[in-house]
């Protein structure tokens, strides 16, 4: 008789929901998520972004506000991305060591009123330059890497000189994360984090990102020079180990779910802190699913996040911090 049956049920445990929530393998909370902010110039200024619906850049007045919100809320962490206007982009991307620039304005605002929330800071000069570029360009176009090197470690430090927590390199320049470390023991800032964009790829869904930052326009040609091929994942795990070799606290993958692979074989090989960045046209695409009629948000929301902590991550970059903070705490 017995054996018509099956030996183990394991839909027994997922009958009730005390029972599903008991056996939860994985849970997510406010405190993985980490919220990306656009700043703009100007006071009560708000600019919405078109392609990235419900998603505006801020003035500085108001970006304070945003971060009492997100703190109420629970989220341990702000990335920080300045729309810099035209007229300070240059081809050597010179604002970035500017210490009055936008993000050093926000960055101090911010730790004045909101103290306990964390700032990180991208390092990298595509919000400065007149061509779009992370780096400095030669004459053909190459993006140099050591001449590019030299200004990161000055933008790092300029950062960290306004009250940033966490530096993070986007760049993906060799050698930036060992002399940016190097500079910011010099300077006695031995507790200020690196978060390396440690595999971060040449990727089609940066797309609303550069709309918000003001890059998409100015970009000539690509980023495949310096940024990894989406074709390799052994080479992410090379990147990995010389960013945490070079003093990395932490490292990233980018863009997000069309990596969890690479997020899985980080955390295995390493295991160290991995944190993944849901891009802005990871975040576009729910949006456009939503706005069809074709998914629900709350539900999308929570399960691309969760899918991102049982892959591995400690936390997530995502422009649902918000919503998902108030599912999460509701
Ligand atoms: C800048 C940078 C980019 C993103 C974060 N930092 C764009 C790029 O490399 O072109 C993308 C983030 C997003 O798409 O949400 N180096």
């Amino acid at each position: 008789m017995h054996a018509a049956y099956p030996a183990l049920r394991l839909r027994r445990t997922r009958a009730a929901a005390w029972s599903r929530r008991l056996h939860a393998e994985t849970v997510l909370t406010p405190a993985d998520l980490i919220w990306p902010l656009f700043v703009t110039e100007g006071e009560r200024v708000e600019e919405p972004i078109a392609t990235l619906p419900h998603v505006s850049r801020w003035s500085v007045d108001l970006l304070v506000a945003r971060a009492r919100e997100a703190a109420a809320l629970g989220i341990p962490c702000l990335a920080l991305f300045p729309n810099t206007p035209r007229e300070r982009r240059s081809d050597d991307g010179a604002e970035a060591l500017n210490p009055d620039n936008l993000m050093c304005r926000a960055v101090r605002a911010i730790k004045d009123a909101v103290p306990d929330v964390g700032i990180l800071t991208d390092v990298a000069l595509d919000p400065y330059t007149a061509h779009g570029h992370d780096g400095l360009v030669d004459a053909r176009g190459y993006v140099m890497n050591d001449a590019t090197v030299e200004v990161l470690v000055g933008q790092a430090l300029n950062q960290a000189r306004a009250g940033a927590d966490v530096i993070a390199p986007s760049d993906m320049m060799d050698g930036r994360v060992g002399i940016i470390r190097d500079a910011l023991e010099a300077e006695g800032y031995q507790n200020v984090q690196i978060m390396a964009y440690a595999a971060k790829y040449a990727s089609a869904f940066y797309g609303p990102f550069r709309d918000a930052v003001g890059s998409r326009g100015l970009l000539k040609g690509d980023k495949t020079t310096y940024q990894m091929d989406p074709a390799n994942a052994e080479e992410a795990l090379r990147e990995v180990a010389l960013d945490l070799a070079e003093g990395a606290d932490s490292v990233m993958v980018k863009p997000g779910l069309p990596y969890l692979d690479i997020v899985r074989r980080v955390k295995e090989a390493f295991d160290v802190p991995v944190f993944a960045y849901q891009v802005s046209g990871e975040y576009a695409m729910i949006e456009a699913a939503v706005a069809a009629g074709a998914a629900d948000r709350d539900a999308m929301v929570l399960e691309t996040l969760l899918a991102f902590k049982r892959a591995g991550c400690s936390g997530v970059l995502t422009y649902h911090a918000v919503h998902a903070a108030r599912l999460l705490g509701a």
